[in-house]
């Protein structure tokens, strides 16, 4: 059996020599007028004595915590000093297109990418992470990410744990594996847990009820989490804010890009300690992590193991001492808003760190528009999966409620907004969101979790825009590029800027129609006389960037 090659060797024995227990690293809390992101190279020691090299935020390994309020205007500087291109997204904030740092957002190295947007989420957990064109997966397997908290009016208002470090607690749990010769491959599996970049953690937490936010930041591997002891987690927000209520689970399931906001109630436990697990043990087959011995191995597959010892320590001066019966109001969107259904089917068979999977039968092309939809307008998504294995799925620009899995009421801690959901091979989930921020020229991703599979293609893109319905009959005064008249019985106009070098014409399936070189002209005439009635997308290349408009033909 394969099980036991010399990388893995290495890691077990670093598994087993290093039993001391170190204090789980705390991400610095940064609160700032402009928040500046160095994502750079470093060499750091997650085992003594042992050399790695890791890609971080500010520092060697994942990146600060980033506090924003919402209502108020964030500012970002992200700063390049890797030897290659990165990008960076802000997974689960509700912002258009041209802030959210997808793959067509390119940071190159020594640039400089300076972000603004209004913060709009309902308090909660995010995070941000790079996304550049197929290096996703190892720069982030490096160490470039960290997490968003966002607070709001009606959060504050509760009884809930807020003291950062203290009884509000980031958990960014991940497996790593470690080479011989100290660093990390990009793999799906590691056989290392680092939470917070730390191994073998530890934590004190006072005696009161304290608040975890748990992100799963693992290439592929999903964590079943719970207490040794059967101690009991009450889950008090999903990945999009508070759940309505708090629900007691002694499980939780938290799959790849997923966070969930959980209460301990360690009142009167001073002196006790607990182990917080994960039992993969209880994986299906189809589900990474599994002990599935057609895909990769791994030391951790298909075994209960530790991820974070607790020690209770005494209480603070001004505890929280009881879970709040009550929380947010969110709901999903009346069924009959939906103005469109869609369905995106899952397929494909292959392993946890390769194959080729596709959504809707299409593979990732940085050139082809997936979908596009209207500002503002409410769509259902229906998901079913028939490869042959669990893919947690994410959608940019939205938060989405979970209408139905396999037909019934998802569990009661999936029933808030969320922006990723697991799909299991033979599943089928039931989504429903509405598209308020427009794309802006940059459109949204949505893509599978799973860091490996999102490289290799299984990642599509749309467009959110208001230009279905607004009609142009004016050139464009102000804007990059602009279509006129809108809609158009034939002949439309392209105007821009400046020189384009080449259009495209794509139908809303992003099948190219036309294509054609033109000579660095600001001016250029498309006749659309021969397609037939509806909308299509007209894009500009200049200056290596793609520009987008809709168009209608009537
Ligand atoms: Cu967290 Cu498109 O990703
Ligand atoms: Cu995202
Ligand atoms: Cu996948």
């Amino acid at each position: 059996m394969l099980r036991l090659s010399l990388p893995i060797l290495f890691a077990i024995v670093g598994l087993h020599a290093a039993k001391a227990q170190l204090p789980m690293a705390i991400p610095p809390l940064l609160e700032q007028d402009t928040f500046q992101l160095s994502v750079g190279q470093h060499v750091h020691q997650f085992y003594p004595g042992v050399n790695t090299t890791t890609f971080g935020v500010n520092g060697p390994y994942l990146g600060p915590t980033l506090l924003m309020q919402r209502g108020d205007t964030a500012r970002l500087r992200v700063i390049n000093e890797l030897p290659q291109v990165t990008s960076m997204h802000w997974h689960g904030m509700h912002v258009p297109g041209d802030m959210d740092g997808g793959p067509q957002r390119e940071v190159m190295p020594g640039e400089v990418w300076d972000v603004k947007y209004r913060v709009e989420n309902p308090a909660g957990t995010y995070w941000y992470h790079p996304h550049p064109h197929m290096l996703t997966a190892s720069q982030a397997t490096k160490g470039v990410a960290g997490m968003i908290i966002v607070r709001d009016a009606e959060e504050a208002a509760l009884d809930l744990p807020r003291t950062y470090g203290v009884d509000d607690i980031p958990v960014v749990i991940q497996d790593r594996r470690f080479l011989a010769n100290g660093n990390m491959p990009t793999a799906p599996y590691g056989d290392s847990v680092l939470v917070n970049g730390t191994p073998h953690a530890y934590l004190e937490c006072p005696a009161q009820v304290v608040r975890l936010r748990l992100l799963n930041g693992a290439n592929a591997r999903v964590f079943t989490l719970g207490f040794e002891n059967s101690e009991e987690m009450h889950v008090i927000a999903g990945d999009g804010g508070l759940l309505n209520a708090p629900v007691a689970t002694d499980r939780l399931w938290l799959s790849n890009g997923e966070r969930y906001e959980v209460l301990l109630d360690l009142t009167g436990m001073e002196g006790d300690s607990l182990l917080l697990m994960s039992f993969g043990s209880e994986l299906p087959q189809t589900v990474p992590g599994a002990n599935n011995m057609l895909w990769e191995s791994s030391w951790l597959n298909g075994i209960d193991f530790p991820v974070l010892r607790i020690r209770v320590t005494a209480p603070t001066a001004d505890p929280i001492m009881a879970i709040p019966s009550a929380l947010g109001q969110a709901a999903p969107y009346d069924e009959a808003l939906s103005v469109r259904s869609r369905t995106k089917a899952l397929t494909g068979n292959g392993m946890v760190g390769m194959g080729m999977f596709m959504i809707d039968g299409q593979m990732f092309d940085m050139e082809v528009i997936n979908d596009t939809m209207q500002l503002g307008s409410v769509e259902i998504w229906e998901i079913p999966n028939n490869s042959n294995m669990a893919h947690p799925m994410h959608i940019h620009g939205v938060s989405f409620f979970v209408l139905e899995r396999n037909g019934i009421a998802a569990a009661p801690w999936e029933q808030g907004a969320k922006d990723v959901v697991l799909v299991d091979a033979g599943e089928t989930v039931r989504l429903i969101m509405r598209f308020d921020h427009p794309t802006n020229d940059w459109p949204f991703m949505y893509h599978c979790h799973n860091l490996l599979h999102e490289d290799n293609m299984m990642m599509l893109q749309f467009i959110v825009t208001d230009q279905l319905t607004v009609g142009t009959t004016e050139p464009p005064t102000g804007d990059a590029i602009g279509i006129f008249p809108n809609p158009t019985s034939g002949l439309v106009w392209l105007h821009s800027t400046t020189p384009v070098d080449e259009f495209f014409v794509h139908d809303m399936s992003g099948r190219e129609l036309m294509r054609a070189r033109v000579n660095s002209a600001t001016e250029v005439p498309i006749d659309l006389e021969r397609l037939p009635p509806g909308p299509y997308l007209v894009s500009a290349a200049r200056c290596g960037m793609r520009l987008m408009r809709l168009v209608v033909r009537e």
